[in-house]
């Protein structure tokens, strides 16, 4: 049963969660092992949880949290907690270690180095994916190369150019680049490192997907030493769907039957997971076209098939939103209620808390809201996944009102 809503710029469908399967690679145990490798990377802390009760009050509901990824590692998102993981994990497979005793440390030695000798790492990227992975070889005296979709910040491609990596930006969609990367490190015999799965390659995307635990298991963590034991409500926004799928992949193990009623939340134009759901046979659909959207990470049309399932049988609702709205949740967070804390949210980051605050202020979301069963009891949880990664883009919307609510 699919039950389908709209409100201005926003357009949500709701079905009956059917439940099921847990996904191994994302159980409790694995995240531990995870946590325990990011614990040995000089700079890991776990980012800050914020509490919002003064926007809570106003929303109607119990309790915000928004996680802070704007803090992770100095790189402005939440992407290298994936990245860096899958690389090590490679490296690991190369050095015959086991999960268990990689070490980042370790890994970044010259006795390393020499083992190895020299890798080139290419992957497709909005940015952040890319930054991390560039970083990450960086780190480890390795090389990458970088394909950006057509259309990326001058600032995100420079920001990957610093670590010493090679960037390009292509004349086509994030999908299709993916598609010219793949073709360049079989031409080359290069490691690709992508965030997406397809046939034949899922082990490092199935690592990014694990590596990205952390911040859920760290979100859990920091909630639980607040006095909530477990978010009622999760909003998780996507692009080709490895956060979303790993956080909630994650909380099926956690809280077994009584997984937060979750919605998915995507960009108006790269809304594939919703024209999934909406197709209601549990095959997943691609959408085409240029994707166009201010939320460069959300901007994916093909729905990434480890993702896919978990977030099929697990998420309420799914929701694809126009610009405004994550510019909305934008310049809440920046300018917090009385004492809330403020986050600096970038356009991938916000969107969940845009439709949170319309579904609560606007008379035309009122049946979804309730369709969703927010109320005062509600503990919602959301995660801020960058920070200004775009910078001027950012005080474009956040100081000049770019992208305005529409009446
Ligand atoms: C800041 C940010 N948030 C969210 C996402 C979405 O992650 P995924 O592509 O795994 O759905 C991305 C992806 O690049 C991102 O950069």
């Amino acid at each position: 049963m699919v039950n389908r809503f709209a409100g201005p710029g926003t357009r949500m469908i709701f079905q009956d969660v059917k439940g099921g399967e847990k996904p191994g690679f994302l159980s409790p145990e694995e995240a531990k092992q995870v946590r325990r490798f990011h614990g040995t990377m000089e700079g890991y802390r776990p980012t800050p949880l914020g509490r919002l009760p003064a926007l809570a009050e106003r929303l109607g509901v119990g309790d915000i949290f928004v996680k802070d990824e704007s803090c992770r590692f100095g790189l402005n998102a939440f992407k290298a907690l994936g990245g860096v993981y899958a690389v090590a994990r490679l490296l690991g497979r190369l050095l015959g270690l086991p999960p268990e005793e990689l070490d980042f440390s370790s890994l970044k030695s010259q006795r390393v180095k020499k083992k190895i000798g020299d890798l080139t790492l290419i992957t497709a990227t909005d940015g952040n994916h890319g930054r991390a992975v560039a970083w990450a070889a960086e780190q480890l005296g390795q090389q990458a190369v970088v394909y950006l979709p057509r259309g990326s910040a001058e600032i995100r491609v420079r920001a990957i150019r610093e670590t010493g990596a090679r960037a390009y930006v292509t004349e086509v969609n994030y999908d299709e680049t993916v598609l010219l990367a793949l073709k360049r490190a079989r031409e080359e015999g290069w490691h690709m490192v992508q965030d997406t799965a397809w046939e034949g390659y899922t082990d490092i995307p199935c690592w990014i997907m694990q590596g990205y635990m952390t911040m859920a298991s760290e979100a859990l963590d920091q909630m639980a030493e607040a006095g909530v034991s477990r978010p009622t409500h999760l909003f998780l926004q996507a692009g080709v769907g490895a956060m979303a799928g790993a956080v909630l992949g994650y909380l099926v193990h956690r809280f077994p039957g009584q997984v937060p009623v979750t919605a998915l939340v995507e960009p108006t134009r790269a809304a594939c997971f919703l024209e999934s759901a909406a197709a209601g046979d549990g095959r997943a659909r691609d959408v085409g076209g240029d994707l166009k959207t201010s939320m460069a990470g959300l901007s994916c049309g093909v729905p990434n098939p480890l993702a896919w399932p978990i977030l099929r049988d697990h998420c309420r609702a799914f929701a694809a939103c126009d610009d405004f709205v994550t510019a909305r949740g934008m310049r809440i967070l920046g300018n917090p209620l009385g004492n809330d804390p403020r986050a600096v949210s970038g356009e991938s980051g916000a969107v969940g808390l845009g439709l949170l605050s319309l579904l609560r202020e606007r008379e035309e979301l009122a049946p979804a809201a309730a369709e969703l069963g927010l109320d005062g009891n509600s503990r919602v949880l959301l995660f801020s996944t960058e920070g200004d990664t775009d910078p001027e883009n950012y005080r474009r919307i956040v100081w000049d009102g770019q992208e305005p609510s529409p009446d």
